[in-house]
């Protein structure tokens, strides 16, 4: 198993052989989580802060489940009752925790490049748990399980990625995965929410859906990043379920067995119509929330054997 990186804090520092260490470990996770009892104690005796600058409910609900699973002692930092409402800097309020020796720290913030700061200032493991509009990394990885399991691979498939590219950090993310296990990738936006340069990643651009959905294996749906965006960059969100939203008659253009994806949340009849979601002969909306325990306590298993590694520990031994 390969997997040299200190900390997650995007895709573009892995390698494949990398990546696919982590799916092969994930796969093995998730059969743990489906027995009734799910603990293991390979992070046992190690401590992780969850600290989340922006809401969250998958992501932050995974990483917790996935660090107890484990057996470390989890720690969410409420941001809301924290002195950041006082006035203290991201970097104060890292440097405080890492005083309290965490191993372990997740960190989603509003600010692209707030998390690879932070991890210049501490001496634990950062895990990006998404950073505005730059990386969110474990939602590819997880994302990159669901398309493995179901498709029996995560190479030479067609990925249709529709929506909000412009705001996406999850679309950014899949870009340079996908990219990165030599996938064939369509882009598919209005032209307002398709970021200048982004055919630079080596994909093909579309603002029609008949003609990007083609003949694709994978569609993965994007939420209209509201938060992001300051001004208005869709007529209406009819117009925009109209000719952007997914539908079984749109859907008709991919594979027969193409699969159905979205991060979540989803603005059902606007990006994705409801029914269709719902559909578990196509979409695997509930497979990808599944596999993202799996992928989370496979990353924080890989970096807390790195900063043993480090710290020249073998897995179970303990300082006293
Ligand atoms: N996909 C995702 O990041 O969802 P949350 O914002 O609920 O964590």
């Amino acid at each position: 198993m390969i997997f040299r990186a200190r900390h997650l804090l995007g895709i573009e520092h892995l390698s494949p052989q990398e990546i696919v260490s982590v799916l092969d470990l994930a796969d093995r996770y998730v059969d743990l989580n489906r027995r009734t009892v799910k603990q293991s104690d390979v992070l046992a005796g190690m401590t992780q802060i969850n600290m989340f600058f922006e809401n969250s409910t998958r992501t932050q609900a995974s990483f917790e489940l996935a660090g107890k699973r484990l057996g470390a002692d989890v720690m969410n930092m409420s941001v809301a009752q924290s002195s950041v409402k006082k006035g203290e800097t991201l970097i104060d309020t890292a440097l405080t925790l890492n005083a309290m020796h965490p191993d372990l720290l997740v960190v989603r913030h509003p600010s692209s490049g707030a998390v690879n700061l932070l991890a210049s200032k501490v001496n634990c493991a950062v895990l990006n748990a998404g950073d505005g509009r730059h990386e969110h990394p474990t939602q590819a990885l997880l994302d990159a399980l669901t398309i493995r399991r179901a498709k029996g691979r995560i190479q030479r498939l067609t990925v249709a990625i529709c929506g909000d590219i412009a705001h996406s950090r999850v679309a950014r993310s899949n870009l340079i995965l996908l990219g990165k296990m030599e996938n064939r990738i369509r882009l598919i936006a209005p032209p307002t929410l398709m970021p200048p340069g982004v055919d630079a990643f080596g994909c093909e651009l579309f603002d029609d859906m008949a003609a990007g959905l083609e003949g694709a294996d994978v569609v993965m749906m994007l939420r209209l990043q509201r938060e992001r965006m300051d001004g208005g960059f869709i007529p209406s969100e009819r117009e925009y379920y109209h000719r952007f939203g997914l539908d079984a008659e749109k859907l008709a253009a991919a594979k027969p067995d193409a699969i159905v994806m979205h991060p979540g949340p989803m603005n059902r009849g606007v990006e994705i119509d409801g029914e269709l979601a719902d559909d578990i002969n196509r979409s695997v909306i509930q497979e990808q929330v599944e596999m993202g325990v799996a992928v989370r306590m496979a990353c924080m298993d890989l970096l807390a054997r790195n900063l043993r590694a480090g710290r020249g520990m073998k897995a179970t031994e303990v300082m006293v």
